[in-house]
């Protein structure tokens, strides 16, 4: 049988003659009017007529077309009102059939995404930058991954720089006096700070840091590799150990010293194109041409010492990954501080011509910032703000709200976890992410109100109404559904029925928080339903009580799935 959508298009289209392809319907502005709306103007410019007239036309050709969608003109729009038995059917049907993959597509079938996400600097933790980097790209790669697209997520990790040749020196220096094997991510920040002071002030510390990077660039195997080597593997444990606790795992680990080995070629390939100059010494790429804002910032590629740049290594990184993935979109998930970077990469892919800039784009991101907008401190260590830290603090605070609500719970830690980490991740992806992230546990942890725990504990809730049923042997498990019980579910179905349209917007904007809103106008709903004593599940006359029950487990796995796309776990108890 066709879907209510197809049915309406494919009457259209026989009374209008244009192709079903070509209609497209849309969500009313105000959901009274109808359950989904088709605007006449496009047809009625073509036709010569004012659109209310076509509306009016339309409506009466129509009305005899079906007999459980109605059909009603409301100026130059036609609004269409599915049955409710109809529309229940046709979209817990469709939940069922699709489980897992419901609200998902093939609309990625065939296209390769890169998402630059994370990216930490190594012998330093992450930043509260990289921590929105983290959350935000790991919901990306997953929206991308629903909607069929092949998924590349990159940590482009910051491992190469002259600031190397001075952590060389230091870790020969003083290697003996900080604690590298309890705590090595701290340990490493502490002799980078002490390299960064030693630049500053000692001579002979300077000319053994220079060496040392010259060393480093050579390629040579020795000590300083060794070094320099030694100090990637212990950062990226501690990384790792994080992104585990987060269900992260990155396809490709290419820091910027991977690219190393192409960056001769890539200053031949723009100079080639015949886009660079020399000014004081230095390769440059003046891009005023194709961004007047850039008129002052020309892209630095290589210093009069031959020192490559940050910008080489990403055009390197830019080149390698079109080659390897002719990829449909390079998403950037960084920090606004980084604008003018990739504003003038992508120009310089214009100054050369390639196509495929257009494709290249910088998810940027506000900043987390602490209660009352200062910067945030953790609890252990102030200033520095390492990821694992903030992650504990959130499931040590969600532990104890457990404790109080439901000290009987089996899966206590577990749950605690899922619930620390699904708080932090939440308010991250809330609001549109160029908006800044107020780090507040006390708001972010209740149980009440836009957050993550709320949206974990409505799912929890759904399924204990299904535990409960089959525990019971409730009499509705066994009944053939009567759809008609869902009179006044219409609202719920309809956003049941959208999960995929709003996972596309969230994938073509780059924007988690159209699923986290979606999710909270869901939960918000069936919560409200379920209050309504008419609409008891369990218990009920049977075949209402299935139909009902029907709701309940597809509302549970839209929401199920809605949550594991921004990255959060959906407790089935809490
Ligand atoms: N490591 C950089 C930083 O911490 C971020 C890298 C972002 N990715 C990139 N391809 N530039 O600032």
């Amino acid at each position: 049988m066709p879907t209510f959508s197809e049915s309406i298009l494919a009457a259209l289209s026989k009374h209008t003659g244009a192709n079903s392809g070509a209609l497209k319907l849309e969500s009313p502005r105000d959901p009274a009017l109808g359950d989904v709306a088709f605007p006449c103007f496009v047809l009625a410019k073509e036709r010569k007529q004012p659109p209310p007239a076509l509306a009016a036309e339309l409506a009466a050709k129509l009305a005899g077309e079906f007999d459980d969608i109605a059909v009603v003109a409301t100026g130059p729009y036609l609004n269409f009102r599915v049955a409710r038995p109809r529309l229940a059917r046709e979209v817990l049907g469709a939940v069922e059939a699709a489980g897992a993959r419901f609200g998902g597509s093939s609309e990625g079938a065939g296209k390769t995404v890169v998402i630059d996400y994370s990216s930490p600097n190594i012998a330093k933790p992450m930043h509260v930058g990289h921590i929105r980097s983290t959350i935000l790209g790991a919901s990306l790669v997953r929206i991308f991954r629903h909607l069929g697209y092949r998924v590349v997520g990159v940590n482009h990790i910051g491992d190469w720089g002259a600031q190397f040749g001075g952590l060389v020196v230091a870790l020969r220096r003083w290697k003996s006096q900080v604690d590298l094997e309890r705590d090595p991510v701290m340990g490493l920040l502490d002799l980078y700070q002490r390299s960064k002071e030693a630049l500053k002030s000692d001579e002979q510390f300077q000319r053994e840091a220079v060496a040392a990077y010259q060393e480093l660039e050579s390629g040579r195997e020795g000590e300083v590799r060794e070094l320099w080597r030694w100090v990637t593997e212990v950062s990226l444990r501690g990384f790792n150990a994080t992104y585990k606790r987060l269900g992260i795992a990155h396809e490709h680990v290419r820091g910027e010293s991977w690219y190393e080995p192409l960056l001769q070629a890539t200053l031949e390939r723009v100079k080639a194109a015949g886009v660079t100059e020399i000014s004081e010494g230095a390769l440059v790429v003046m891009l005023g041409e194709v961004d007047k804002g850039l008129k002052a910032t020309p892209c630095l590629l290589q210093q009069s010492n031959g020192t490559t740049l940050y910008a080489t290594r990403d055009l390197a990184a830019l080149f390698s990954r079109w080659e390897e993935f002719a990829f449909e979109r390079c998403l950037y998930v960084v920090g606004g501080e980084q604008k003018l970077h990739f504003r003038q990469l992508k120009a310089v892919l214009q100054r050369m011509n390639e196509a495929w800039a257009a494709r290249v784009e910088h998810v940027d991101f506000g900043m987390l910032l602490g209660p009352g907008r200062v910067k945030i401190a953790s609890r252990k260590r102030g200033e520095v703000l390492v990821l694992d830290d903030l992650i504990d603090e959130c499931v040590e605070e969600a532990a104890k709200v457990i404790e109080e609500k439901n000290p009987g719970l089996s899966t206590k830690a577990q749950v605690a976890e899922q619930v620390g980490i699904g708080a932090l991740v939440f308010n991250d992806l809330k609001r549109e992410r160029i908006k800044d992230v107020i780090f507040d546990k006390r708001e972010f942890l209740a149980f009440e109100g836009d957050t993550g725990p709320y949206l974990q504990y409505t799912h929890a809730r759904l399924a204990s109404i299904l535990r409960k049923a089959l525990a019971s042997g409730d009499a509705a498990l066994g009944a053939e559904p009567d759809f008609t019980a869902l009179e006044n579910a219409g609202e719920i179905l309809l956003r049941i029925a959208r999960l995929g349209d709003v996972t596309r917007a969230a994938a073509a904007k780059a924007e988690p928080s159209e699923l986290s809103q979606y999710a909270l106008s869901l939960a918000r709903e069936v919560s409200t339903w379920l209050t309504q004593p008419e609409n008891r599940v369990l218990g009920s006359e049977p075949r209402a009580g299935a139909a009902r029950l029907a709701l309940v487990r597809a509302a549970k796995a839209t929401l199920g799935i809605a949550l594991s796309l921004l990255g959060m776990a959906a407790p089935e108890e809490m």
